[in-house]
């Protein structure tokens, strides 16, 4: 056990799909795996490992927001020997051609501020994917004909924001979309030599204010479970 995992010393595969929510870690186990087992419960944040075409994989939930995935990623990494660690969530676009169901492969994350920002004083680190994740996660995207953008993303720490400013200059520069994981996911791989990847899904336009509905959710979010798989494992 580590200090918010329960699981024993094994229960967690080497590859890690995290999903914000403990109940779409549940649901992407059901779906997708093969003899899914429930590996941790602690506060109510779900990990299950099972396998997929043969090659074992754990979907642990990350919660909401950087300090607590930082918490999972670091004891993932840390006290169970994750490797490859890939983000599955949905973001709020930021520009006009990226729409509501979209796929959004994260090749890098600006931030504000991380649980990590501390640490490097006056440098603005770039948190950046693992290239070979995100070559395989384009290839699987294109081969299934998915609608898909790969570029800069922002994690920002508030999903109520007062900043309409930051919003403006984001777009301004490029910025495809904002979620609330992705910078700390790619910085604690990234001190560690873990391989880190973030696969979203559009849920909700900033510019345009339309939101996915909640009965196309299941559909939309199973491309970007199994775009992940395929970055994982082929
Ligand atoms: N995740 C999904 N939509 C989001 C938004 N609009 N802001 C922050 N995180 C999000």
């Amino acid at each position: 056990m580590s200090i918010h995992i329960g699981a024993r010393p094994g229960d967690i595969a080497e590859t890690v799909l995290m999903p914000g929510d403990p109940y779409r870690a549940k649901w992407a186990a059901e779906t997708f795996l093969d003899n899914p087992v429930c590996v941790n419960q602690v506060r109510g944040m779900l990990g299950f490992t099972g396998t997929w075409r043969g090659n074992r994989v754990t979907i642990h939930g990350s919660g909401m927001g950087m300090p607590s995935l930082s918490i999972y990623a670091n004891e993932l990494i840390r006290d169970y020997g994750a490797r490859t660690l890939i983000r599955i969530g949905s973001a709020g676009a930021m520009q006009h051609h990226v729409k509501i169901r979209d796929i959004v492969i994260a090749m890098t994350a600006s931030t504000i501020s991380t649980p990590s920002r501390g640490i490097f004083r006056e440098l603005n680190f770039a948190p950046v994917a693992d290239f070979g994740l995100l070559e395989k996660a384009v290839q699987a995207a294109r081969a299934r004909g998915a609608t898909f953008h790969a570029g800069g993303i922002y994690s920002s720490d508030v999903f109520y924001d007062e900043r309409p400013d930051l919003t403006e200059t984001m777009t301004r520069h490029g910025v495809l979309c904002v979620e609330m994981e992705t910078a700390e996911l790619y910085t604690v791989a990234a001190r560690h030599g873990a391989r880190a990847l973030a696969v979203l899904t559009i849920s909700d336009h900033l510019l345009t204010h339309e939101a996915l509905p909640s009965e196309d959710r299941e559909r939309s979010f199973g491309d970007m479970v199994e775009i992940a798989l395929e970055a994982a494992f082929s």
